[in-house]
């Protein structure tokens, strides 16, 4: 494993992907103090101020790429797991694959990937967590370990902790069934009321499951219906 340190970069998702572009091994990883053009999902932006972990870890998968959902969710259980042991924090995962405590926003993952007829060349995992940060510096939906416990945490060591459970993790990725009741097991809103924005409207319902396609499901009044793009909203 390489880790490659800046101060200072655009996006550590964009700089992992020139790596691997350029045939960088698995399990280079890239990490910043500062980003000053963050990616989140969606085309959204994201606030990276120092005092967070923004990393990304190019991993080369011998899978297609339709079995990426299922790689999102290894990587949220793998990162849960870590931030709970390293921190003590209870967190949970949120689909499709945030980390939140109390309702709030800890962490966020967006995997960008290359695929080649059908198959994955690289995926590059990024992770946002929201370590030594105060309520002030993040958005009032958001929140941090700092806040949540009133301790600081070393950054190169929640790090190492987290790509430790990362490794870990990876290596049961054909264990499809165990990833998906990991998932289910720590889910926030499992058999909660949700709202889902979708590009055509809302969804209001009950979230009844989550499927390997990563599509989610939501039970309303009369019947299911199956999403597979949206930002959920916890209810109440
Ligand atoms: C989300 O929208 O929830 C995903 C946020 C992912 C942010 C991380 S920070 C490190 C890596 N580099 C980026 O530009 N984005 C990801």
């Amino acid at each position: 494993m390489e880790v490659i340190r800046y101060k200072q970069i655009t996006s550590t998702n964009s700089k992992a992907k020139s790596l691997a572009d350029r045939n960088a091994s698995e399990w280079t990883v890239v990490v910043s103090d500062t980003q000053t053009k963050g990616k989140g999902r969606a085309g959204r932006t994201w606030k990276s101020p120092k005092g967070g972990l923004w990393f990304s870890v190019i991993l080369r998968p011998r899978t297609n790429a339709e079995q990426i959902p299922i790689l999102q969710f290894l990587v949220a259980n793998g990162l849960r797991e870590a931030v709970d042991r390293a921190t003590g924090v209870s967190t949970k995962v949120k689909w499709p694959n945030d980390l939140v405590v109390s309702g709030k926003k800890l962490a966020g993952i967006l995997i960008e990937t290359k695929i080649e007829t059908r198959q994955v060349a690289y995926a590059v995992i990024g992770i946002g967590l929201n370590v030594n940060l105060i309520q002030k510096q993040l958005p009032k939906e958001a929140t941090s370990i700092l806040a949540q416990t009133g301790r600081r945490f070393d950054l190169a060591e929640t790090l190492d902790l987290i790509l430790a459970s990362l490794v870990k993790h990876y290596q049961k990725l054909w264990d499809m069934d165990m990833i998906m009741k990991d998932w289910w097991d720590h889910c926030a809103h499992r058999l909660r009321q949700v709202r889902i924005q979708t590009k055509t409207g809302i969804v209001i319902g009950n979230c009844i499951g989550v499927n390997r396609d990563g599509s989610i499901v939501i039970r309303t009044g009369r019947r299911d219906q199956t999403i597979s793009d949206g930002t959920l909203l916890l209810a109440g």
